[in-house]
């Protein structure tokens, strides 16, 4: 091989294993920079001969410009390699996620809690909170319960040893009816509110544990009659069970904190081993009500003689029992999977009156 074929053969082999364009200018400059080999033969060519220039001219040049192009050919496959490299390094995946697997379940408290918020919340009802660790003023003593009446006890209550600023023992509070006091203490009527939360009384069975939920409702104004406690709650029986026709009945009752006080059934069908609401000629007890006792408005700073209401309070998994179905109550608060997995909604169900419960 001549002089000329080793170098172009050495240069192109250079040329191809070249992996960036450090590399690759280097060879550039090793060839055709001022110092280079190729520079440094067309700079012979002026010493010499005529007929020798005429013959290696065209193979110098011709060389010159074939490693030229090679470089700049390579130059580019690199530019094209980095920037795909680049590319992928960077990759966004901009598609939705696959269909999610369902290893979560919101549970049917906490979904039958958020039906009844949407409820009540188009009615026109705000929502409260309050502790579960309660003063014996705000279970008791402001809701009409005498001292020492035996209605403390009959409420099972869970008694703490810390005690109030009034040296009464702490209560988990046995009903959300608190909530009410500390609204009423807070607010200036007109008052439209609902609390949902824990209650707890030392009760075990298939259909009490210590721990449960309740719904309390408050309306307090100047002209607020049970008539309208009435078409409050069946507007809300019949969002809540879906139904468009409701029978209701009020039975005399007694709370202390409602005069006078009832207790409000539903129609329903109990043939065939389960409760179907909204037929049959049965009866279900479903809530507590009535319209508040005067002595609690005294309690709370408000005038009876300007204002009233009604008041109404509910177990929420008992609600949830009789829309979902799931018989033993002690089952909702195991926490077991298996449990949740077979009763608990979906999180993208939200329901909303609009779209169905
Ligand atoms: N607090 C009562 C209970 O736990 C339920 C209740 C009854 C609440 C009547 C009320 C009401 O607001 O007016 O048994």
């Amino acid at each position: 091989m001549s002089d000329l074929a080793t170098l172009e053969a050495d240069l192109s082999a250079r040329i191809v294993a070249a992996t960036d364009e450090a590399s690759l200018d280097a060879i550039r400059v090793d060839a055709l920079g001022k110092q280079g080999a190729i520079s440094g033969l067309m700079k012979t060519l002026g010493t010499m001969s005529p007929e020798e220039r005429q013959a290696m001219g065209p193979k110098l040049n011709g060389l010159k410009d074939r490693i030229g192009e090679a470089i700049v050919t390579k130059k580019a496959q690199l530019a094209e390699a980095a920037l795909e490299a680049k590319l992928a390094a960077e990759k966004v995946d901009a598609s939705l996620p696959p269909p999610a697997v369902r290893t979560g379940a919101i549970h049917p408290v906490s979904h039958v809690m958020e039906e009844l918020a949407r409820i009540f919340g188009e009615m026109g009802f705000a929502l409260e909170e309050g502790p579960d660790i309660e003063t014996d003023f705000h279970n008791f003593t402001a809701l009409n319960f005498p001292p020492k009446h035996p209605a403390r006890d009959m409420h099972d209550t869970f008694f703490l040893n810390a005690t109030d600023e009034m040296g009464q023992r702490k209560v988990l509070r046995t009903h959300t009816s608190p909530v009410q006091v500390r609204t009423m203490l807070k607010q200036k009527p007109p008052i439209r509110m609902i609390c949902m939360g824990r209650t707890y009384r030392k009760d075990s069975d298939a259909t009490h544990t210590p721990m449960f939920h309740q719904i309390e409702g408050l309306v307090i104004d100047e002209v607020t009659t049970m008539a309208d406690l009435k078409g409050t709650l069946m507007a809300f029986i019949k969002a809540y069970f879906e139904i468009d026709d409701v029978r209701v009945r009020f039975r005399p009752h007694h709370f202390p904190f409602t005069e006078p006080s009832a207790e409000m059934d539903v129609g329903c069908d109990r043939s065939g081993g389960s409760v179907r609401i909204g037929t049959g000629d049965d009866w279900l007890e479903i809530l507590g009500c009535g319209m508040v006792h005067p002595n609690v408005l005294r309690a709370c700073g408000l005038d009876p003689e300007v204002y009233q209401g009604y008041a109404f309070g509910m177990g929420v998994d008992r609600l949830a029992t009789l829309k979902y179905g799931m018989p033993d109550l002690r089952d909702y608060f195991a926490a077991d999977v298996r449990w949740l997995k077979h009763y608990g909604f979906s999180p993208y169900l939200l329901p909303g009156l609009a779209g169905g419960l």
